[in-house]
């Protein structure tokens, strides 16, 4: 396993530039299956996540081409319909492939996603669309083999507006009968980006971004090319690492409407905010103010920068409460940060930070993706030297984070060794 080796204490100052959307990415590379031609993706981030994404792809059946930050994938062979345990079970979002699988071929077969370190995270919304739709379902010993003769539209009301269950829904519907409404949608603007790549193929989605989705079934698919997003969680972690180091930087971002309610709070805590044109400038004060979070479904704030503002609370003037409304384990941060200094408190879903006058380097171990980026803002603002462990769950989710940071001034590079 690798480690971060960073030297705290430096501000952090100048220009970077976010990159493509992981989960964005990931569904969009699911829906490529569904067009029996080539797809050709550009801005897709070089992280873990797509590569296995990709990988699978390719078990499937599909030809990946890579070249200078394209991906082209060719899907007019594939011809498996599983997919592999090995890789299922690195990554839950893989299970949005199902949804792409099955919306092509009417059959899937596939093992329970791997139970993330932030909790249980079922897929019992995804499997009961999928019975709505005519999906017969039959579990056996942890695999799920889902199979029709054919798709059929219908209305579905999702209990929790679930990102991949509406993901799943959509891409399972795009060739179905009829027409599937999804009510209670999720509203996250990967969905849209996903709704966008596939209606430039010639699909008919209605009413992405809002919590009513309409999927009017088509019959084929063209090739295209497509841009996905920029990422809102690294534009948030980029930004919160100006705030932490009492820094001023400047994001080059498309999309700030995106993120909304990580500026808010970050000019609650005292940051002087501006946004131009495709720019976000970001200006710290010398000591942020406590604030107080609830995590929410978009637009809410996202439960992916929970931990990432945790860290960047532990310095902060007074006590800071955050309510985690979305997963049932994603403190898992706080016993690290403790080592380092934090006064932090976990009672169930909530976390109170109590303000520290300084952070001190340690030994700390990520224990999710997340989790790990909070523990690397941390070693960035800590005084001496922080090793942050098992960084193979932040490359996962995070493109080049050492180079970015290191070219905003700070001190930190790869130890492959430790
Ligand atoms: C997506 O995960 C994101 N991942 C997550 O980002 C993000 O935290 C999450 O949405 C919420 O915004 C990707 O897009 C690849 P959910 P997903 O289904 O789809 C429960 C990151 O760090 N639930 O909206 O798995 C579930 O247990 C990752 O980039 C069910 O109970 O999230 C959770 O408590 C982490 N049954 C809640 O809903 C289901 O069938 C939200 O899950 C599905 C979900």
């Amino acid at each position: 396993m690798s480690s971060y080796i960073i030297e705290g204490g430096r501000k952090l100052e100048g220009e970077v530039t976010v990159s493509g959307s992981k989960n964005a990415s990931l569904p969009i590379i699911a829906a490529s299956i569904l067009n029996k031609g080539t797809t050709k993706l550009y801005d897709i981030p070089n992280i873990q996540d797509t590569r296995i994404t990709l990988e699978i792809l390719k078990y499937l059946g599909c030809k990946v081409k890579k070249s200078h930050g394209k991906i082209e994938i060719n899907s007019k062979n594939v011809t498996k319909k599983e997919i592999p345990e090995h890789l299922m079970s690195q990554m839950r979002s893989t299970v949005v492939l199902a949804g792409a699988i099955l919306g092509r071929f009417k059959e899937a077969r596939f093992s329970y996603p791997g139970g993330c370190d932030i909790g249980a995270r079922p897929i019992d919304l995804h499997l009961s669309a999928f019975k709505k739709l005519g999906i017969n379902i039959i579990e056996d010993s942890g695999f799920i083999t889902c199979k029709c003769d054919k798709i059929v539209g219908a209305n579905i009301d999702l209990d929790f507006p679930s990102v991949g269950a509406t993901e799943n829904i959509i891409l399972a519907s795009v060739y179905a009968e009829g027409v599937t409404t999804i009510t209670n949608a999720a509203m996250e603007p990967e969905i849209v980006d996903l709704a966008k790549c596939l209606n430039k193929m010639g699909a008919k989605i209605e009413g992405a971004g809002t919590n009513i989705i309409k999927i009017t079934g088509a019959n084929k698919l063209k090739d295209i090319n497509y841009t996905v997003m920029q990422d809102r969680i690294e534009a948030g972690t980029l930004l919160c690492a100006g705030a932490i180091t009492g820094g001023n930087i400047i994001l080059n971002y498309k999309t700030p409407e995106h993120i909304t309610p990580i500026l808010n709070k970050l000019e609650e805590s005292g940051c002087k905010i501006k946004i131009e044109k495709d720019k976000v400038y970001l200006q710290a004060p010398k000591k942020l103010k406590a604030v107080d979070i609830k995590t929410m479904p978009y637009p809410g704030f996202p439960t992916d920068m929970q931990s990432v503002f945790a860290s960047t609370l532990t310095l902060a003037k007074g006590t800071s409460m955050i309510i985690e409304n979305i997963f049932e384990n994603r403190y898992r941060y706080a016993a690290e940060l403790k080592k380092m200094g934090a006064k932090i408190t976990i009672e169930g879903k909530t976390a109170v930070i109590k303000g520290v006058r300084k952070l001190s380097g340690a030994k700390v171990k990520s224990t999710d993706l997340r989790g790990g980026a909070c523990l690397v803002l941390a070693g960035l603002v800590a005084r001496g030297t922080t090793t942050v462990t098992n960084i193979e769950y932040i490359l996962r989710g995070y493109e080049k984070l050492d180079e970015k940071l290191t070219n905003l001034g700070a001190k930190i590079y790869i130890d492959e060794e430790n």
